[in-house]
């Protein structure tokens, strides 16, 4: 069985400097954000598996549901011989491509989480003996290196996580994901699309409170990492569809007027009552508009797949 290779091109003390300026930033900030990518120390990737089970959560099945009727279409118009994912997580839906890639050499899992991409890892190099697996623990927003590892090469972006970049953020994602490709490689992104606002605002505020508890879990990780004395129960979880904007936001609402400290950025942050941190956006798309972001990226959209009920769709793009 060939080993697990694990790179980290995020050095810890980088990491330290990424939250400690992100945090700052957001929380100085009218209205205040943070950055969605902190939720997912080991408790964060947890809940969010969980999440994934939720009734209430239909993205996960219903991308698993494409990836189960259309990977072998998939395989056969890629002919990946390596497969990048970014936002891999616990990789259990790509296990539908690695399947049908007949010639595949490599997986290449990148994500933040190391616990997601060593658990992950493990399982599939136990699993796929003769697959090489080479994890990166790396921020998908910043440029990559990859390894050195043979074309055509895929670069899989699943569950909708391209939602959860602002739109600027995302042009430049694109077109980073593009300075990854050659002529004939592809990109196969998962994304939300827009429906019904009663379905959308359910799947990120469900019944058992696991979003809720997911949402919140942002604050534990600046607590744990940063000092600060953030009283998760002082906060309340809301989801609300922007109808303009075509995005579900997260947010904390602070329950009472409150000041925060944050010891390790020498920070007191005041809250009023009813007031918003924004913790994420996920934004819920349409077959025109991602053509045309992924067009000016200089990606040309060839498949475009969905589940039986249109709620999420995978496309195929390639570059030329
Ligand atoms: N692709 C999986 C997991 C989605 S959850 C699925 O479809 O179920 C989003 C994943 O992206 C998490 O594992 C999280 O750790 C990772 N992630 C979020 N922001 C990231 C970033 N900036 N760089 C790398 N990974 C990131
Ligand atoms: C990872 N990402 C696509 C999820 C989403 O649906 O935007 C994160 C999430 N947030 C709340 N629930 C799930």
């Amino acid at each position: 069985m060939s080993p697990l290779h694990v790179t980290r091109t995020l050095a810890e003390d980088a990491t330290d400097a990424a939250l400690r300026a992100d945090v700052l930033a957001g929380l100085t900030a009218t209205p205040k954000w943070l950055p969605p990518k902190w939720f997912y120390d080991a408790r964060g990737s947890e809940l969010f598996e969980k999440i994934t089970r939720l009734p209430e959560y239909y993205p996960t099945r219903a991308e698993r549901e494409i990836l189960a009727a259309r990977s072998d279409e998939i395989a056969a118009a890629s002919g990946a011989r390596t497969l990048v994912e970014l936002g891999s997580g616990s990789s259990e839906k790509t296990r539908y491509l690695i399947d049908a890639l007949t010639s595949l050499q490599a997986y290449v899992p990148v994500d933040v989480s190391e616990s997601a991409l060593v658990q992950a890892g493990h399982a599939l190099i136990e699993e796929r003996p003769g697959l090489e697996v080479h994890a990166l623990i790396a921020d998908f927003t910043a440029p990559l290196a990859l390894p050195e590892t043979p074309g055509p090469r895929m670069v899989a972006f699943l569950g909708g996580t391209i939602g959860n970049l602002l739109p600027a953020e995302r042009a430049d994602f694109l077109s980073s994901v593009r300075s990854l490709l050659s002529p004939g490689d592809s990109l196969l992104l998962g994304t939300d699309l827009v429906k019904d606002e009663r379905v959308l605002v359910l799947a990120y505020n469900d019944m058992l409170g696991v979003t809720a508890a997911f949402d919140k879990n942002v604050l534990a990780v600046v607590n744990r990492e940063l000092g600060a004395d953030f009283d998760l129960d002082a906060f309340d979880h809301v989801a609300l569809w922007d109808a303009e904007r075509e995005w579900i936001e997260m947010r904390l609402r602070s329950r009472v007027a409150q000041t925060v400290k944050v010891p390790a950025l020498d920070l007191a942050v005041h809250f009023a009552a009813g007031e918003d941190l924004r913790t994420e956006v996920s934004a819920k798309f349409r077959e025109q508009g991602v053509a045309a972001e992924l067009a000016k990226a200089d990606l040309e959209l060839t498949h475009w797949w969905t589940d039986a009920k249109g709620r999420f769709a995978l496309s195929l793009s390639v570059a030329r």
